[in-house]
């Protein structure tokens, strides 16, 4: 396949990420360089600590990418995909004002790109042959999606959370149990020794509809361990983590059968969990449809994702214009 080289440039959270990607699409290069322990001893990411480091960062990820790809012409690559919103503001400053001097030095084109449309351009990348209508569902920090996805770039949104994301109550959840940021990983790795029935969380929401709600759960963990404080903390995670995916699952697994999709796909930081990926397998299996799990490094934030959403939108549609601005609450292009 003909076309050009693009360079992909996430910087939307705290991970600093640049890609280059070839058409097929092919990845021949993503570097990722996590913020991770700088936000640790804070608990969770500090916005001005994030922005700071994206500064610092970003341009010796995007030499090292470049590098790695062997994309050395001038220009080394045809087009410059940025992510422009979902995120935090200052972060995303920094990504979009680097991707537009880069795309003016060079004089090609630059498309902004959701950075949600991005997770679901990740499946993709691991899956090149997928087969369309999907339910995608969608899970990060910031979003708890079920989107029922008809081809690429028709996403029709059927619920989504309606307080706090999934990402967001492992991480408060795994706070308050004191296992450190990020809690997805940890409640992850601990939940693996518990039991997952030692206490009955609530599923809110789970009998109907598409929506989610998490806010609960977490109070019903804190309200459980202020009651039994010598509860084993390993059966704790395990029963929230239960619950969460219980609810996830339940809800993916509705949609399927009200959109007679061919297969579940998951995408966002949340996908990385190891009961989610399993319990998803297993429906689709007893369904006889897909399941689209993305290797880990395609669930967290990554710019090879954000590069495969650009190339796309390139060829598909038109560059962004230059004055494009950064959007902290960007949503998604949903048919009605
Ligand atoms: O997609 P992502 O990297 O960033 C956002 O766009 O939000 O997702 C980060 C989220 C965090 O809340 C993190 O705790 C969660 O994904 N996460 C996990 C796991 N790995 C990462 N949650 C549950 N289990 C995991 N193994
Ligand atoms: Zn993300």
């Amino acid at each position: 396949m003909s076309g050009p080289l693009v360079l992909g440039i996430e910087t939307s959270c705290d991970e600093t990420a640049a890609a280059v990607l070839a058409p097929g699409p092919r990845v021949l290069a993503s570097v990722v360089s996590s913020q991770v322990d700088l936000h640790a001893r804070f608990g969770g990411v500090v916005p001005e600590l994030a922005g700071r480091a994206h500064l610092e960062l970003l341009a010796p990820v995007v030499a090292e990418a470049l590098e790695r790809a062997g994309a050395v012409g001038h220009p080394p690559v045809g087009a410059v995909a940025v992510t422009s919103g979902p995120g935090l503001m200052g972060s995303l400053l920094v990504g979009l004002s680097h991707a537009k001097a880069l795309a003016m030095a060079w004089g090609v084109p630059f498309i902004g790109v959701n950075h949600l449309e991005g997770h679901l351009f990740a499946s993709l990348l691991d899956h090149p042959d997928l087969e369309w209508p999907l339910v995608v569902l969608l899970v990060s920090g910031g979003h708890t999606m079920v989107v029922a996805v008809e081809g690429l770039g028709r996403y029709r949104l059927l619920g989504q959370t309606i307080d706090d994301a999934a990402g967001e109550a492992f991480d408060k959840v795994a706070r308050f149990l004191g296992l450190g940021y990020p809690g997805g990983p940890a409640i992850d790795r601990v939940a693996r020794d518990g039991d997952p029935t030692a206490f009955a969380f609530p599923r809110a929401l789970a009998d109907h509809g598409f929506d989610f709600s998490f806010s609960g759960l977490k109070t019903a963990v804190v309200r459980a361990v202020e009651r039994a404080p010598e509860a084993n903390t390993a059966d704790v995670a395990a029963s929230f983590q239960e619950a969460v995916v219980d609810v996830l699952v339940t809800k993916a697994v509705r949609a399927l059968e009200a959109s007679g999709a061919r297969g579940i796909c998951l995408a966002g930081g949340v996908a990385a969990n190891s009961q989610l990926r399993a319990r998803v397998e297993q429906a689709c299996a007893e369904r006889g449809v897909a399941a689209l799990v993305p290797s880990l490094a395609m669930c967290t934030d990554n710019a090879a994702m954000i590069a495969a959403a650009g190339q796309w939108r390139l060829e598909h549609g038109a560059p962004s214009p230059l004055d494009l601005g950064a959007d902290p609450n960007l949503e998604l292009a949903f048919a009605r």
